[in-house]
């Protein structure tokens, strides 16, 4: 039969976990493409396969479902936290032909850079509707802000940002259930802008993320450039192409 979108987020989650070795301290992904190498860590894992793996989690989400399956938790960094961690297996929202990803429409941009930038080598796993030609094609940049005046420091993102044409941004919101809207919170109790290109980012995306970082207020962004090692794309008919 047809492959579904999920039946090829699995297809490139299970190639990733192939590259598991006993021993290792692995980076714990979060979105629907990392749960199903959650699920199949957890598999061999229960099945004696994977003696001594454990995993950083990247969100509180993930790390109820890698205890939920079994998978051993570590800190990042510390005492009890792993000296090195070997590999990293996420998702992305977007990858371009540089093999730089945006990231973080889930929310979870800062722990999975934080965990992934430690890590020494990056898997990332996606099917092939998440390869673009420029990043921010598909959607927004995530960019993680500190709840204090994150008014404000939208308005400074624009100051730097409006000049670009068909730049926007906007605070992430929840739509609850009552009247009025409530502003999107991560992990980190913090809040979210999203960055808008229409067409992409046709600018250089190092200095973006220089002047992003630069802004007071703001804490991280989801563009994570030179960060993976290696992209797995399950493509439609079910082949595998793997990009490093
Ligand atoms: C979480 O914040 C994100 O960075 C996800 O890793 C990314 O959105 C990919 O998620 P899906 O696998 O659900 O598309």
């Amino acid at each position: 039969g047809k492959l579904t979108q999920e039946d090829l987020k699995r297809v490139a989650a299970h190639r990733a976990v192939e590259f598991v070795e006993p021993g290792m301290a692995l980076g714990l992904g979060t979105g629907s493409t990392a749960a199903h190498a959650l699920d199949r860590l957890g598999d061999l894992l229960r099945a004696g396969a994977l003696p001594g793996v454990a995993g950083v989690p990247t969100s509180l989400k993930t790390e109820l479902h890698a205890t939920r399956v079994g998978i051993p938790l570590l800190p990042l960094g510390g005492d009890r936290g792993p000296a090195r961690i070997h590999l990293s297996i996420d998702g992305a929202d977007e990858v371009d032909p540089d093999l730089n990803l945006v990231k973080g429409r889930g929310g979870s941009l800062l722990r999975e850079k934080m965990v992934e930038g430690a890590g020494e080598r990056f898997v990332v796993i996606v099917d092939e509707s998440k390869l673009v030609p420029r990043l921010a094609c598909t959607g927004a940049v995530p960019v993680e802000v500190i709840p204090f005046g994150a008014p404000h420091t939208l308005g400074l993102i624009r100051k730097v940002f409006d000049g670009l044409t068909g730049f926007h941004a906007r605070l992430r919101m929840v739509k609850k259930d009552v009247e009025e809207d409530t502003l999107f919170v991560t992990d980190n109790g913090n809040n979210i802008v999203e960055m808008f290109f229409k067409d992409g980012i046709h600018g250089d995306l190092h200095d973006i993320s220089d002047q992003l970082l630069r802004i007071t207020g703001v804490v991280e962004h989801g563009m994570f450039l030179g960060m993976a090692t290696t992209v797995i794309v399950a493509n439609k008919d079910g082949t595998i192409t793997v990009m490093d």
